[in-house]
């Protein structure tokens, strides 16, 4: 019941040339797939563009980050109704260089979390531990807060078009791909983590995704998981011959 999604997290790379050319090559490497979705996040300036580039194709629109108001004085924050206007329909909210780069608390989180579903924009919730989190033994608990602080408050279904992504911060950007039985073991508990706080049914359609140098080389074994439904990718996300592998996963030969 829950078909997976490859996302691509473009995070602060590609021009405006960059943009349509990985376009260009990607969109009709994916387009004839049906049974899974795909998403790009570019960066702001070029969301307009690739909405043009995209439309009347199957690839989905998201943004990386998003502002907590509808409007007003918040110098640099770019609000829901300006990423629908420029074509997104998802956003990447809480990432792990928002967190760790950026300062970004679950608190702030939150807001954007509940911006995101009042305006209509399916959020994608990133969580993650540390690789000293992860060595202290805590990694659940980290998971735990994250999630707890991210979605405080909401109900079943505010979470309809919620979708979670796992990304160990030790994995992201280092080619150490978490094992698929360290991507399945906290993917199992996230999954049961929202069974109990929002029912069975949020449990059962919530896509959890895994990301953290995933590659044409790892994808096939994350996705042959049970609680694995999709991938979101950075470094693997800018070429695309290797996107178009992730998003054919399981059928490269
Ligand atoms: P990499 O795939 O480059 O490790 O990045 C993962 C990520 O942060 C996606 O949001």
């Amino acid at each position: 019941m829950r078909q997976p999604l490859i996302a691509g997290n473009w995070k602060m790379n590609l021009v405006r040339d960059e943009v349509v050319s990985l376009l260009d090559a990607l969109v009709p490497a994916v387009d004839g797939v049906e049974d899974r979705d795909v998403l790009v996040c570019p960066a702001f300036p070029y969301l307009a563009l690739a909405a043009e580039r995209l439309s009347g194709t199957r690839v989905r629109l998201g943004a990386q980050d998003m502002g907590w108001e509808a409007k007003g004085a918040f110098t640099g924050a770019v609000s829901p109704a300006m990423l629908a206007d420029c074509g997104a329909t998802d956003v990447i909210l809480g990432h792990s260089e928002r967190r760790h780069v950026f300062g970004e608390d679950d608190a702030m989180i939150r807001r954007k979390v509940g911006c995101a579903i009042d305006a209509g924009i399916r959020p994608i919730l990133c969580v993650g531990e540390t690789l000293d989190e992860r060595e202290a033994g805590e990694t659940w608990a980290v998971i735990e807060r994250q999630l707890t602080g991210g979605l405080d408050g909401l109900d079943a279904a505010a979470c309809d078009t919620l979708t979670i992504a796992y990304e160990p911060v030790w994995a992201i950007g280092t080619g150490h791909t978490a094992t698929p039985a360290q991507a399945q073991e906290v993917h199992r508990q996230i999954r049961g983590w929202l069974a109990e706080r929002f029912g069975d049914a949020v449990a059962a359609r919530t896509r959890i995704l895994y990301g953290g140098s995933v590659n044409p080389k790892t994808i096939d074994g994350l996705m042959a998981e049970s609680d694995v439904d999709g991938g979101l990718v950075g470094g693997a996300s800018l070429k695309a011959a290797d996107f178009a592998q992730l998003v054919n996963y399981g059928r490269n030969g």
